[in-house]
């Protein structure tokens, strides 16, 4: 891309931190919608990944992963998304086995994280414990000298949550990230599944470039037309630029995720899906071969 067509866009924020902390919540109050209470058992299930429109005109791509499985599995495969990650501590139960592993998860992928203190509306909570275990994993917030930002939030009040948000926009402005929405569309799968009704669907995050219905796309093994495309409450909308996931319909058979999807024409869309196609019949029949 020339420098001249890049624009500023939206960060890409993944939320990591223990079981119970509190990804869901957060998320649940930014999005204002109560996502948690659909869920079986307050568990998340699948990776949701939203688009949210913020006060001032800036907005921000949230992924909520069920765990670091998918955070992982997306970087094994070079598709590293994430610009930022929201790390939730949870102020009355403090840094746990999965936030310090959610910490070596950024840490090796390079993405700076933004701490959000949580729960500090429960009477035990002990944030200042909270910011000095971090400094023993390395996490050296602004309070102690450190460049790292955190907010002491309550998710479940709504407290702090304005600061968070502000910080989180604040550090994705010194990663100046930006893209160019008139190329074709490149994107990253996000999830994916066979929908009774719909057929294959699969969640994309589109990172650079503009998606729109009736491309023609080639998407890890498979390809196809969009036939339509959804945000994260079903609405149907007719493209998606940088930073904005969404889900498609029109492929034929179901990605993998972190599969990489890219606009192009017909042809050689069909073209690469079947040698992609063929070479994955070719190692399959080399594996069985090798017993
Ligand atoms: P998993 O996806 O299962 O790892 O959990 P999670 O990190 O998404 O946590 P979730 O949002 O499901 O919250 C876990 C529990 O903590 C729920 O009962 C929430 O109501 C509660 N909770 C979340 N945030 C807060 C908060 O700020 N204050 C209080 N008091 N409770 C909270
Ligand atoms: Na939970
Ligand atoms: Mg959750």
């Amino acid at each position: 891309d020339l420098e001249a067509d890049l624009q500023t866009r939206p960060p890409v924020v993944t939320v990591m931190g223990h079981v119970d902390h509190g990804k869901t919540s957060l998320l649940d109050y930014i999005r204002k919608t109560n996502v948690i209470a659909g869920e079986s058992g307050g568990i998340t299930q699948h990776i949701g990944a939203y688009h949210v429109e913020l006060p001032g005109g800036r907005s921000i791509a949230f992924l909520d992963t069920p765990g670091h499985a998918a955070f992982t599995a997306m970087r094994a495969r070079g598709a590293e998304v994430t610009d930022v990650v929201i790390l939730v501590v949870a102020a009355d139960d403090s840094v746990m086995p999965q936030t310090i592993e959610a910490i070596s998860h950024a840490r090796n992928a390079g993405v700076p994280i933004v701490v959000a203190v949580n729960k500090v509306d429960l009477p035990d909570a002990n944030p200042m414990k909270v910011k000095q275990d971090l400094l023993q994993h390395g996490i050296v917030l602004e309070d102690f000298g450190g460049d790292v930002m955190s907010a002491d939030v309550s998710a479940k009040r709504g407290l702090g949550m304005d600061e968070l948000l502000e910080k989180v926009l604040l550090q994705s402005d010194i990663l100046e990230l930006r893209a160019n929405p008139d190329r074709e569309a490149v994107g990253t799968v996000i999830e994916a599944q066979l929908d009774v009704g719909k057929g294959p669907v699969a969640t994309v995050l589109v990172t650079n470039g503009t998606l729109r219905v009736g491309d023609h796309v080639v998407c890890g093994m498979y390809s196809g037309r969009i036939r339509a495309m959804l945000d994260e409450r079903n609405r149907p909308v007719a493209k998606a630029g940088p930073a904005t996931p969404v889900q498609i319909l029109g492929l034929p058979g179901v990605p993998g995720a972190g599969d990489q999807l890219i606009a192009m024409p017909a042809d050689r869309a069909a073209e690469i899906a079947q040698t992609r196609q063929r070479l994955e019949r070719e190692k399959r029949m080399r594996i069985k071969s090798r017993g």
